[in-house]
């Protein structure tokens, strides 16, 4: 395939007058080029199937782009996070995650009384229909709190007619502050309901990320007093997880919003997504591995196994898809972390002793500079959540809190894209050619 640049035009996202020429034996097909603002033009293959009979093939979306958006960007070489074109850092540095909400749905920081009316309607909406207790009872204690959070979330679509016609803009809106507003409250059902403790319900003199707290950690017997370095940091924790771009869980709330489903439902999906190790699922298991490790003298057994193919044991909290370079959320988990620890008293934890450790020998090691392995944001939370209170079961869980604002402004973002239609993928067919059934 060749470029050919003629003049470059257009504006972001359209088609550019350069074209990418696909050559298939004698035939040669024309194929558009459209560029964004920053980042990797795209060749577009919309119509590669109806020119030349092919599909493009490409199982895990290494090097498919499937939508236009204008919310995250990443540039996995740089290490470098902009949601709506601002670095994470100075965002976790600057504001708060609520904030980073509003900025996250409408596209800009809001101003005081932008910010003061949003606050408000989130904080009107953080109540659960009290019907929806009733579905704790079903559920064992000991499920995992992401079982719980599946089926609760997804129930949430049995209530809310309302706000189904995705169609209808106000509606649209309706949902995703309901999303926004609920999810801590029903995180911190699922987490109360595993310790057999009453749900406590929340409080609207509090700000989003205290208010998690106190329904997480507060029993009716006694007052509960936040403790705002906690909450401080427990808050620039979900701004570093609000969103992502088209990672895996994303692209299943995008795809299941795609044939029209109910916003509720869809989200559900993606905390089903989130769920597994390999995503959203792995500062749990990288807290689990630091366990499993036990002491620093054992690092350089783990670091072996990591880099033996036939053990099938990967770093937790290490790699990434689109980071190769370090992920610019573990930095400032790393430093969230210290901060937490000698807050805390747990300066000397011996999990952050075999972290740092792990981190420095594998940074080094040629395994792990040759395959651009570097820590991610999931290698750093799981010491700092233990460290707040949360149980390890409980981690996806938060990841799911924060990352809900961002599929909830993914999914608005396809609905109201004109170019968006049900997303249907095609395949490279190995099975058996037709064959006729067995004559008796
Ligand atoms: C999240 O997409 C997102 O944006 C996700 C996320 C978000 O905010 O939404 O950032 C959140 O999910 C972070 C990632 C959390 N997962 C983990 O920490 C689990 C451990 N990491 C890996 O399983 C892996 O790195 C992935 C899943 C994160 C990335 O998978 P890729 O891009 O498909 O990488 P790969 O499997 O192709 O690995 C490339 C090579 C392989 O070796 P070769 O086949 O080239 O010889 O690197 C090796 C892998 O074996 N490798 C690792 C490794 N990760 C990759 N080897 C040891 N330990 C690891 N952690």
């Amino acid at each position: 395939m060749s470029d050919r640049e003629t003049n470059g035009a257009g504006s972001p996202g359209e088609a550019t007058r350069q074209h990418a020429t696909l050559t298939i034996g004698n035939e040669q097909y024309e194929l558009d080029v459209r560029r964004g603002t920053i980042g990797p033009d795209v060749v577009d293959v919309g119509n590669l199937y109806k020119q030349t009979g092919r599909f493009t093939y490409d199982p895990g979306f290494t090097s498919t782009a499937n939508c236009k958006s204008s919310i995250t960007f990443i540039d996995g070489d740089k290490g470098e996070l902009l949601y709506r074109g601002y670095p994470i850092d100075q965002l976790a540095e600057n504001t708060n995650f609520l904030a980073v909400c509003y900025l996250l749905l409408y596209g800009e920081l809001p101003t005081n009384t932008e910010f003061i009316n949003f606050r408000r309607t989130i904080t009107n909406h953080t109540m659960v229909h009290e019907q929806m207790t009733r579905f704790f009872t079903g559920y064992r204690r000991d499920a995992h709190p992401m079982a719980v959070m599946v089926g609760t979330v997804g129930a949430l679509s049995s209530f809310y007619h309302d706000s189904t016609d995705i169609t209808d803009q106000e509606q649209r809106e309706i949902a995703s502050h309901r999303m926004i507003a609920k999810m801590p409250t029903i995180a911190a059902m699922a987490y109360k309901y595993s310790i057999g403790q009453p749900f406590i319900y929340p409080r609207n003199d509090l700000d989003y990320t205290s208010n998690f707290l106190q329904m997480c950690f507060a029993v009716p017997s006694e007052p509960y007093i936040v403790n705002p370095i906690i909450s401080r940091a427990l808050d620039r924790i979900f701004i570093l997880h609000a969103d992502h771009e088209q990672n895996a869980s994303t692209s299943t709330v995008r795809l299941a919003g795609s044939s029209g489903a109910n916003p509720f439902a869809c989200i559900a999906s993606g905390i089903a997504c989130l769920w597994g190790p390999a995503h959203g699922g792995a500062n749990e298991a990288a807290l689990n591995m630091l366990k499993e490790i036990g002491s620093v003298d054992r690092v350089p057994e783990f670091v072996a196994k990591a880099k033996d193919k036939s053990s099938g044991f990967r770093l937790m909290g290490f790699g990434h898809r689109v980071y190769k370079n370090y992920d610019p959320r573990a930095k400032v988990m790393q430093k969230t972390c210290h901060e937490i620890l000698d807050a805390l008293g747990h300066r000397d934890d011996p999990l952050l002793k075999i972290a740092i450790e792990l981190e420095r020998i594998a940074l080094q090691d040629e395994y792990f500079i040759e395959k651009k392995l570097y820590p991610n944001i999931d290698f750093y939370s799981g010491i700092t959540l233990r460290a707040i209170g949360f149980p390890v079961e409980l981690f996806t869980v938060l990841f799911a809190v924060a990352r809900t604002v961002g599929w909830i402004a993914q999914w608005k973002e396809m609905i109201e894209d004109p170019e968006q239609r049900i997303g249907r993928p095609r395949q490279l067919y190995i099975g058996p050619p037709r064959r006729e059934f067995p004559a008796e």
